[in-house]
C-alpha cells in the first residue's frame, strides 16, 4: 500500500515520525514535504499530496500542519477527495468506516506523537463498510462535482 505524506512546518516533526512508522510496517511512502522546520506554506505540499490520491497514485493521504485545518480544506478542493481532520482515534476509525476518506489530516499543536500514530493505525487498519454509506458518499461528488 502506498501513502502520500505532507506537511508544513509545524507538522514537520510528526510527518518524519509517521514516514518512520510506515517505512517499519513496509507501507510505500511518497514524501511531498516539507523536508525541515522552516516556514513553509501547506497548499505547496497538500496539493500535490492530493493529486497523487486522487489520481490513485498513492492509495492514502496522510497531512500535517498546525491543526489539521489547513489540510483538509486544501485537499478538500481536490476532486475525488475525502479528507477527514481527526483528533482522535474514534474520529479516524468513523471517517473510513463510514464516510470511505481516502486523506486522512492531523495538527501536530492539537494532539502528541503518540496519539498521532495511534490514529495513522486506526485510519489505515479499518475497511469501508459499504451499503447505505455507498450511497451518501456517491451523493457528495454527484451533487458537489467535487
Ligand atoms: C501555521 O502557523 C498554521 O497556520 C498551519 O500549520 C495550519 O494550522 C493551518 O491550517
Amino acid at each position: 500500500m502506498k501513502i502520500a505524506l505532507a506537511s508544513d512546518h509545524a507538522g514537520f516533526e510528526i510527518k518524519e515520525k509517521v514516514k518512520n512508522f510506515l517505512n517499519e510496517h513496509k507501507y510505500q511512502v511518497v514524501d511531498f514535504g516539507t523536508f525541515s522546520n522552516d516556514s513553509f506554506d501547506y497548499p505547496d505540499s497538500a496539493y500535490p499530496a492530493s493529486k497523487s490520491v486522487a489520481t490513485a497514485d498513492s492509495d492514502f493521504g496522510i497531512l500535517i500542519c498546525g491543526t489539521g485545518t489547513g489540510m483538509a480544506i486544501t485537499a478538500n478542493k481536490v476532486t475525488g477527495i475525502r479528507a477527514a481532520n481527526c483528533i482522535n482515534v474514534q474520529m479516524a476509525e468513523m471517517a473510513r468506516s463510514h464516510n470511505n476518506a481516502n486523506i486522512l489530516t492531523m495538527g501536530s499543536r492539537l494532539i502528541s506523537p503518540e496519539l498521532a500514530l495511534d490514529i495513522v493505525k486506526k485510519f489505515l487498519e479499518t475497511d469501508f463498510e459499504g451499503g447505505r454509506h455507498s450511497t451518501r458518499i456517491n451523493k457528495i461528488h454527484t451533487l458537489t462535482g467535487g
